[in-house]
């Protein structure tokens, strides 16, 4: 293997947690050369925080050896940020230091925490101002895979760099040789690595989004040349976040199957897929048992149409294989306790969803009065609407478009009457998707993103048990600054 594919290799595996095989200083130091935040012994049962800090700052970064170096902007110096990594039921203390020169604010993805700590400027909090700090406390109720990014302005925030992996070990994670953190994004570049200065045009949010040129993974350019050196026989669990603005990712792995066995880290019944198709936001724990022959060589592919090309190859080493069959270990985890959602007593929400280039032209409301949709888009800088509205990022969010009891078990019906594809996220809460263009789900999953295609109607229901005003939004983030963004109020 050549020096730079062994250098893409250490990047490749750079937010790695390894779990096993290796004794708890090692792991604590290799962790601390890794930028892991890493494990704390627990303090004698005693609810303890445990601290860290996340400092968001432009910084620079090369996407690939020997290439011009980028401008990001990044939590703690690297893109992705930190790996913060915990275990179920802590109680974590994130300091935010904000070292940009605009104003932000950390949201956890995913993460059920109380509204203040949301991270959500002008709906749970104020927005972090240059220079300032805050300081969010809650507890992991969830194991999982989620991952941070700021809410303000994350049409541009979030492609300038700033996101990172939040992972939340089971009490008793399933056995696995190695686990790999994948954060998969995209920036938008210049032959020179300068980012391009084109964020929110009015044309990429009223399309389908904002879509860099260079697809990243943790940070360095995709491609066949970003090896993932393996060993025949063993097993992988791999986490994949989607944190790109826009990019969808359809991803089929050659010569392997891929065992899902959580989406958006909410345990699901271990099957094979296909193709995974992961939309902004969306996460998916796999288990990769590698079983090919050692020196053998496979392609990770995004087959989405809008990327089509290798993001990763699976390269096999010469050693002799740790095992002849598959580990049997089983694969299933234990499901986190989440509010099951009875559809006998749910009441019935509807949201409708119009807008975009394509299609037929809308007629909404903005700041109280009616506009076209050439209006929308000329002076509003807005192309969708959500029940006909359509509203700017959070400044007037007060007003939320739903209202919920604390308790209350809700069937969310979403008709998207759009030509384009939107993945739908909820903040505080998971849903159950329960039907799919009225055909109800044998199996439904639980979610907190979830995608629906074009023309395509999507039921989901959940317990609204968390009280609060939450954000609802697609997570294309252009489609969210263009009107699809509003919040939710349980009380
Ligand atoms: Cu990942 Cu409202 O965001
Ligand atoms: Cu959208």
């Amino acid at each position: 293997m050549s020096r730079r594919n062994r250098a893409d290799l250490r990047l490749i595996n750079s937010p790695e947690g390894e779990t096993m095989g290796i004794s708890r200083r090692q792991f604590i130091k290799s962790a601390a050369s890794l930028g892991v935040i890493a494990l704390a012994p627990r303090a004698g049962g005693a609810a303890v925080a445990r601290t860290a800090t996340l400092r968001a700052a432009v910084m620079e970064q090369a996407i690939r050896a020997g290439a011009p170096r980028t401008n990001f902007s990044g939590f703690n110096g690297s893109v992705p940020g930190p790996l913060l990594r915990y275990r179920k039921g802590e109680t974590v203390r994130l300091a935010f230091r904000n070292a940009l020169e605009v104003e932000s604010a950390v949201h956890w993805h995913g993460i059920r925490v109380p509204n203040a700590m949301d991270g959500v400027p002008y709906v749970t909090q104020n927005p972090v101002q240059p220079g300032d700090e805050f300081v969010y406390e809650f507890q992991l109720p969830d194991s999982g895979t989620f991952w941070y990014h700021p809410h303000q302005s994350s049409f541009e925030q979030v492609p300038r760099g700033l996101y990172g992996a939040l992972i939340v070990e089971e009490e008793r994670p399933i056995e696995v040789d190695r686990e790999l953190v994948w954060l998969l994004s995209d920036v938008r570049i210049e032959d020179d690595g300068l980012q391009v200065e084109d964020f929110g045009r009015i044309l990429d949010i009223a399309n389908d989004g904002r879509i860099g040129n260079e697809v990243l993974l943790n940070g360095i350019a995709a491609g066949a040349g970003n090896v993932l050196e393996v060993r025949s026989g063993e097993r992988i669990r791999l986490r994949l976040i989607n944190a790109a603005a826009a990019r969808i990712f359809q991803l089929e792995l050659h010569g392997h199957a891929m065992n899902v066995i959580a989406y958006d880290g909410q345990a699901v019944e271990p099957h094979v897929l296909e193709q995974l198709v992961l939309g902004p936001g969306m996460r998916a724990d796999l288990v990769i048992d590698c079983m090919q022959a050692p020196g053998s060589r496979f392609l990770m592919n995004d087959i989405h149409r809008r990327s089509v090309g290798p993001i990763a190859s699976f390269v096999y080493g010469d050693a002799s294989p740790v095992r002849r069959k598959p580990l049997g270990a089983p694969m299933r985890l234990a499901p986190n306790r989440l509010p099951e959602p009875d559809l006998g007593k749910a009441s019935e929400h509807y949201i409708m969803f119009q807008g975009g280039m394509r299609g037929a032209p809308t007629l909404g409301i903005v700041d109280g009065k009616p506009a076209r949709t050439h209006e929308l888009m000329e002076r509003h800088g807005l192309a969708w609407t959500m029940n006909y509205t359509a509203r700017h990022e959070h400044a007037l969010m007060h007003e939320p478009f739903l209202h919920l009891q604390r308790g209350e078990h809700v069937v969310l019906r979403m008709i998207n009457e759009t030509d384009f594809v939107h993945p739908m996220h909820l903040h505080g809460h998971f849903f159950r998707v329960i039907a799919v263009d009225g055909r109800k789900q044998a199996r439904p999953v639980w979610r907190d993103t979830v995608i629906m295609g074009p023309r395509q109607t999507i039921d989901v229901a959940f317990v609204a048990d968390n009280p609060g005003d939450w954000m609802y939004h697609c997570h294309i983030l252009d489609h969210a600054a263009g009107g699809m963004m509003g919040t939710i109020r349980v009380t």
